[in-house]
């Protein structure tokens, strides 16, 4: 079908649409080449002519910080940590939002909206001031982290809190999608949001010398990104620009685990969960919109899913912040967490090569900062006693 203004999802299976190039015409675009800085870089494998309006804050070309201390001990022979959480919003989401803003731009919309557990929800915010647009912001009550709602306090959107969870406020915002022409989704279900997302897996092979590691680890929530990631990898493989696609680890938490529930099953549905929880709250999400095409990328890629626990991630986020300088929110450290499970179940063989994805900073969360250990001590301003304390 042709992709109208506000069709989101497919009429027959339900699912969420995904815009595909045909492999002449993938071909075409590998030949363009990449140029340029960020998401923008690889403009010839996203869908627009060129002669329209970016509207861009200089999103992607994000680090890929090798690992300096974790790596050895996990017996791996290459781990690196693609830091989302240096995007201009801190997280992943700007990837996919300068191309959803360019697009809501292009038809002229004027009015953006999202569902959030709070990244999408700042991202959507601060692109759509970019564009000049309303943004409203459909949050799930009292279960965003602060530092994300301030965000979106900042940048000006108008804040819908919802008496539910991010389920209930994504089916309550779609409903209305479905009603109000004058709203433009700015959700992972808009097709235009996973294509400027999957350029993290072009980034992840061009910063690795053109090539793939063995496995890339990912958290996985409403489920966009896991999805977007191996789009983007099945076009530079169909183009034969990668000459190998990585085996993808999606990561879920224990509280809200319905698309690793289902691969364990060997089952093509999910059962959503209804009151999930984690720690995790940007995952904290039980009726994933792109549920089914996850399942599938994970089993194309010869993947696999793991659930982690609230212990084990707060564990994982310490030991990035305290053995590689890397400081991030929970959800993001489920990538690692997944990662030593498994490593543990023996999935992942020792020696491998694996790319973590660290899908936001750790300053949007800082109560969660809280829960991690430390040492804390009050002294009068007076040199000897800090000496005392200091113990040197
Ligand atoms: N990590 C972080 C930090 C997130 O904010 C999210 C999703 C994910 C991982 C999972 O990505 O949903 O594409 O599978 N956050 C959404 C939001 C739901 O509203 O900010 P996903």
């Amino acid at each position: 079908m042709s992709l109208k203004d506000r069709v989101y999802f497919c009429p027959s299976c339900k699912d969420p649409l995904t815009i595909v190039y045909d492999d002449r015409e993938l071909k075409e675009r590998a030949e363009v080449g990449f140029h340029g800085k960020g998401v923008w870089r690889y403009a010839s494998f996203l869908p627009f002519k060129g002669d329209e309006e970016k509207i861009s804050l200089n999103e992607g070309d994000t680090p890929l910080h090798v690992s300096v201390n974790i790596f050895r001990e996990l017996k791996l022979s290459f781990l690196a940590f693609k830091n989302e959480g240096l995007n201009p919003t801190a997280s992943f989401k700007d990837r996919g939002m300068t191309v959803a803003t360019t697009r809501a731009k292009q038809i002229g919309s004027k009015v953006v909206a999202c569902a959030s557990t709070g990244n999408t929800a700042a991202s959507c915010a601060a692109y759509a001031s970019r564009a000049n647009m309303l943004c409203a912001v459909v949050v799930p009550e009292g279960q965003i982290a602060f530092g994300k709602l301030a965000q979106s306090i900042a940048h000006g959107a108008k804040i819908i809190k919802v008496k539910g969870n991010f389920d209930d406020a994504l089916e309550t915002l779609l409903k209305l999608c479905e009603e109000n022409e004058k709203i433009y989704l700015m959700n992972s279900v808009n097709p235009f949001r996973l294509e400027g997302q999957k350029t993290v897996g072009f980034e992840i092979w061009e910063q690795m010398g053109r090539k793939m590691p063995d496995w890339i680890s990912i958290p996985v929530g409403n489920a966009g990104n896991i999805t977007a990631l191996w789009k983007g990898i099945k076009e530079l493989k169909g183009t034969k620009l990668a000459d190998k696609v990585p085996r993808l680890l999606g990561v879920q938490a224990e509280g809200a685990s319905p698309i690793a529930d289902a691969f364990h099953k060997g089952l093509d549905v999910i059962r959503p969960i209804e009151s999930p929880t984690t720690i995790a709250t940007a995952i904290r999400i039980g009726k994933p919109a792109s549920w089914r095409r996850a399942l599938k990328a994970v089993r194309e890629s010869r993947g696999y899913m793991v659930k982690v626990s609230d212990e084990e991630i707060v564990e994982a986020q310490k030991v990035l912040a305290r053995k590689e300088g890397i400081f991030v929110e929970p959800a993001s450290a489920s990538s690692l967490a997944g990662l030593k499970k498994a490593l543990d179940l023996g999935v992942i063989e020792k020696g491998s090569s694996v790319v973590a994805i660290l899908t936001g900073h750790g300053l949007k969360d800082p109560e969660a900062a809280q829960r991690l250990s430390y040492e804390e001590v009050s002294v009068k301003p007076d040199p000897p006693e800090l000496a005392k304390v200091l113990r040197i």
